[in-house]
């Protein structure tokens, strides 16, 4: 029995998590050696563990998405389409995509976790990626759907991570806070605004004269950023 004591409380010693206990065997050697791992000495607590790839993932997606935005921008841009708004708006929206990436792996980095840029989001359906993957001769109309699709799937996403935030009991609820903060409010305007955009380029293309109801669109667009 005494036996068993001994053993159970070493080899609790032994998983312990502390940092310092870390620490104090590094000290405890006769010299110090800087190669001893110090496992325990990581900025890493909460659940933030179990949540990580998906934040992961999230950054990598909304890096997909800035260049996609940018790919339309710069077709609208050019000397053939030369459509100001829809290039400006955009190119807003890449810029967005990037800044959410880039704070996205700021959060994580800060939360004890390395950022994997290989960590490809698994959210996406064989049909997504068909459907949605950008053609080099999209009309107006056809690119503002596509991006309001793509939009909305982000936005869905954030949501199913917010959620899994909750299901572990311990909830992560600073991973929580983060995504309310950074995300939620601007996505639910962003997919408002694009829904608009996509309705009325519907009643612009089936205008007598579309072309030049896409025309005084894209002016609008410009002067509305
Ligand atoms: C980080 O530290 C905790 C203890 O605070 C430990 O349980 C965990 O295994 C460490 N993580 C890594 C990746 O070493
Ligand atoms: C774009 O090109 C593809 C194939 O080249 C064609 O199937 C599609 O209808 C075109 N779309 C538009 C909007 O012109």
């Amino acid at each position: 029995m005494k036996v068993f004591v001994v053993l159970s409380t070493l080899m609790v010693a032994a998983s312990a998590t502390y940092c310092y206990r870390n620490v104090n065997e590094i000290c405890s050697k006769s010299h110090h050696s800087s190669d001893v791992p110090l496992k325990n000495c990581n900025a890493t607590y909460g659940h933030f563990d179990k949540i990580h790839s998906e934040l992961e993932q999230y950054a990598n997606v909304q890096i997909e998405a800035s260049f996609k935005y940018l790919l339309m921008s710069s077709y609208f841009g050019n000397f053939m389409s030369n459509r100001d708004g829809f290039k400006g708006f955009y190119r807003k929206l890449s810029d967005q995509a990037w800044d959410d990436a880039k704070d996205l792996i700021n959060f994580i980095t800060q939360r004890g976790g390395n950022m994997n840029f290989n960590d490809e989001a698994k959210f996406w359906s064989d049909d997504d990626e068909k459907v949605l993957q950008i053609k080099d001769n999209l009309s107006e109309f056809d690119s503002m759907s596509n991006v309001l699709d793509n939009y909305k799937k982000l936005a869905d996403e954030a949501l199913k991570i917010h959620a899994e935030t909750a299901k572990h009991t311990e909830a992560d609820g600073s991973v929580a806070h983060y995504l309310e903060e950074r995300f939620f409010n601007r996505q639910a305007k962003t997919v408002h605004t694009l829904a608009g955009y996509v309705n009325d380029l519907k009643r612009f293309f089936s205008a007598p004269d579309a072309s030049l109801a896409v025309f005084l669109f894209d002016e609008y667009l410009q002067t509305s950023m």
